[in-house]
């Protein structure tokens, strides 16, 4: 079954099947216009900034070659994907400069939102932040069957911040305040375009939603509080569609939601904003300033003509493999916590920072274990684990949001809050890691090796 290669979207959003053969993904570094009238040197994959969209089937073969021509090490974590540890990019299994290597593994994860990003130790942050991210969506026939809203209805929309400057330039440079709460930015950017205006038709459309901050939290709704169905999480459709008027995006997390345009008279426009908040969690007030929290608009959708009428959605829609909570046979705690100044050894779980020659947790294949993640800190933190997709069973703090009802690979854990997840790792043994998906708290160290056996 394993014939077609990686289905790659091109630049017209149309699928091409790399017949037999791996997909090239050149890293370098080039120049685009973000800001109008302003050159920005970024880094692609593909060409393209964001990285190319990347789309395969189920029980595919995933066949990319890297090619390196950054002036610096580099390589490539499918997140979200058990891959095999071999080709999972852990932080210590780089592609040097000039280099190439080939990632080549069965994708055996059900249909849905997943990404790829570089995950070079120390280096993640900063080659995330100038461009390196991109969509890696998975399709199956049971979700084809389904009639969800597609071609030009689905629409893949990376949420990014960024740090505008006069010169309109993305070089990261993090000042200690930033490497505290991870670096946030004042321009909202969608697809790699700040104020981005998309034109949609009155009808349908399912938007994959992927927090790609590095570290901003993201509290998406429409700003005139429509409502829309949450249909997948970071692992996939959930079971049946929930109806939310916002949903809180960490980085590193997905949802799918489909939402309905055909009501809106045409010329219409809503915008899709991150609401404010507080940094301190839901119901504890609202965020000031551009910091964590703040106020971000990310996308106006101006309906600007008429589409298709939507068909109402399928009253089930998967079956997730959700674990049974009661079959645990051990539990772990991963304490999240931080101290000042935000230094070497600031960033800690479990109060170790991250060394890439000590394993700090083993665990067993196929035993299901329950996980229980604290965060004694004053800063929220996107716990997210590679080699297997978890469950949500409970939050200390609230109930659990709409997508984290089905698997997941990342959640987002606020201050104070004490997470309890069901885990299992099934199908690689071998050296991955869990860390936090704050970008500059995991390349502060706050990740640990982990090794299934
Ligand atoms: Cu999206 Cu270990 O990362
Ligand atoms: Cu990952
Ligand atoms: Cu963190």
């Amino acid at each position: 079954m394993a014939t077609a290669g990686a289905l790659a979207a091109g630049p017209t959003g149309r699928l091409f099947a790399q017949a037999g053969g791996a997909t090239t993904l050149v890293a370098s570094s080039s120049q685009r216009e973000i800001w109008p009238g302003q050159v920005t040197t970024v880094l692609t994959l593909g060409d393209s900034f964001p990285s190319r969209t990347l789309r395969v089937r189920r029980w595919d073969l995933l066949d990319v070659e890297l090619q390196n021509d950054l002036r610096e090490p580099t390589n490539i974590h499918w997140h979200g994907l058990a891959a095999p540890p071999e080709d999972d990019g852990h932080p210590m299994d780089v592609v040097p400069a000039g280099g190439r290597r080939a990632y080549r593994f069965l994708v055996e994860e059900p249909a849905g939102t997943y990404w790829y990003h570089p995950h070079p130790d120390g280096r993640t942050a900063s080659q995330v932040y100038r461009g390196l991210a991109g969509f890696l969506i998975v399709e199956d026939e049971a979700e084809q069957a389904l009639g969800l809203p597609s071609g030009e209805f689905d629409l893949p929309l990376l949420l990014q911040d960024r740090r505008r400057r006069a010169d309109g330039s993305l070089t990261y440079a993090p000042t200690p305040m930033d490497l505290m709460s991870g670096l946030l930015g004042d321009a909202g950017l969608v697809n790699g375009v700040p104020q981005s205006v998309l034109d949609v038709a009155a009808s349908a459309y399912r938007l994959r939603l992927l927090n790609g901050s590095n570290a901003r939290v993201m509290r998406v709704a429409f700003e005139d509080g429509r409502r829309f169905d949450v249909i997948a999480g970071d692992g996939g459709l959930l079971d049946q569609a929930i109806g939310a008027t916002e949903l809180w995006l960490a980085p590193g997390e997905r949802a799918e939601v489909v939402v309905d345009f055909s009501a809106a008279t045409l010329g219409r426009s809503v915008r899709l904003v991150s609401a404010a908040f507080s940094s301190a969690g839901p119901g504890m007030g609202m965020g000031g300033g551009a910091g964590q929290g703040a106020f971000l608009p990310l996308a106006t959708f101006r309906v600007s003509r008429p589409g298709p009428a939507p068909r109402p959605l399928p009253a089930r829609l998967a079956m997730p493999a959700l674990l049974d909570p009661a079959r645990a046979s051990a539990t772990r705690r991963f304490v999240m916590d931080m101290r000042m100044p935000p230094g070497a050894g600031a960033f800690t779980i479990n109060g170790l920072s991250f060394e890439p020659d000590r394993v700090d947790v083993k665990v067993e294949r196929g035993v299901q274990e329950t996980w229980e993640v604290v965060n004694l800190s004053g800063e929220p933190h996107p716990f997210h684990v590679h080699g297997t997709q978890f469950q949500v069973v409970r939050r200390s703090g609230q109930a659990l949001m709409p997508h984290e009802r089905g698997l997941k690979d990342t959640v987002l854990v606020w201050p104070g809050e004490t997470v309890e997840l069901a885990i299992r790792f099934e199908r690689h043994a071998g050296l991955y890691v869990l860390h936090c998906h704050n970008l500059e708290h995991e390349d502060a160290g706050m990740m640990l090796n982990l090794e299934v056996r």
